[in-house]
């Protein structure tokens, strides 16, 4: 057997729950290597990962690339913009270009939910998701586990609520799947219209009453209020939508309680949160980005590392 059951990390909901307790515990292993004064590993020395950026990103795409260098991975980075797909070229062609060049791990990022697992069926080399339209990112709930895992210590038992545009999310899907199985309940909250009809099916609870989310739970998970869908009659105004559900801190101080406040990014600062909020002491927004470096030098490790031929 390999590290992991899956040659891939396309999302949580197939990835067993003992897969994520070591792509998190391996992550605070490589967390401590990158608090060293050479932060930098030979484990993946010799191994090609190109980075496929379809889409736009920050944290996810820089933080793939430095985890591939501090492993010591030979590095090659793609954006859709500066390549052959805006001359017409297709996915398929693209990734056979790629893989003719022996990539050994693909990272894809790419608007259509559901491409990452298409790649990866084009090719040999293994296919990291860094999200896929409205499917999953898987990569980023791992990060946000974790860094609960560091804060609290535990996972299991613990109240998390996921805040905002839930229907839209990559990030909620693949933290309802990820804290779940990891024993974590979860509550939904946002507009009811944000909220996927049946997603309760997923064993989530639903509550779009702020208020009482904030004095239920642990840790808030708030997710960016996408401003591209304002005025096309999805989110009424920017005021109205802080008022109802925007993390402010008078709202949290009339709670008088601890909670602690994560956001993936990009923020909206005062929209869905606000910069007293994410700048002050219940936010571990940053150290979400540092752990985002360290867990995916966990998941490269453990899908390309020593054990990977034997992998299936
Ligand atoms: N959290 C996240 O995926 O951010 P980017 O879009 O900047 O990568």
């Amino acid at each position: 057997m390999g590290a992991l059951k899956n040659k891939h990390l396309i999302g949580l909901e197939h990835t067993p729950a003992k897969d994520i307790q070591k792509l998190i515990d391996t992550g605070f292993t490589f967390r401590e290597v990158l608090d060293r004064p050479i932060k930098k590993v030979p484990s993946l020395t010799g191994k090609n990962i190109v980075n496929l950026f379809f889409e736009n990103s920050t944290r996810t795409r820089i933080s793939f690339e430095l985890a591939e260098k501090r492993l010591s991975a030979d590095v090659t980075n793609f954006s859709a913009s500066a390549s052959s797909v805006s001359k017409g070229e297709g996915l398929k062609d693209t990734v056979q270009n790629i893989h003719a060049m022996k990539m050994d791990c693909a990272v894809m990022r790419h608007p259509v939910p559901g491409s990452c697992l298409q790649l990866s069926k084009f090719v040999d080399a293994v296919v990291i998701n860094a999200g896929d339209g409205t499917h999953e990112h898987p990569t980023q709930a791992l990060l946000d586990m974790m860094s609960i895992k560091e804060k609290f210590g535990k996972l299991k038992g613990l109240k998390i609520a996921i805040v905002g545009d839930i229907i839209h999310s990559r990030v909620a899907l693949s933290n309802i799947y990820g804290l779940q199985k990891m024993g974590a309940k979860v509550t939904l909250c946002g507009p009811p219209h944000l909220i996927p009809r049946g997603i309760h099916e997923l064993g989530v609870s639903v509550n779009t009453d702020i208020d009482e989310v904030i004095e239920w739970a642990d840790a808030l998970n708030v997710l960016r209020i996408q401003r591209e869908r304002m005025g096309v009659g999805i989110i009424p105004s920017v005021r109205e939508y802080r008022d109802f559900f925007g993390i402010t801190q008078e709202r949290l101080d009339t709670h008088k309680k601890e909670i602690v406040i994560m956001h993936p990014g990009p923020m909206n600062r005062g929209v869905e949160i606000d910069s007293s909020v994410a700048d002050g002491d219940q936010a571990i927004i940053l150290d979400q980005v540092l752990n985002g470096v360290a867990i995916r030098m966990s998941i490269l490790y453990l899908l390309l590392g020593p054990d990977e031929g034997e992998k299936s």
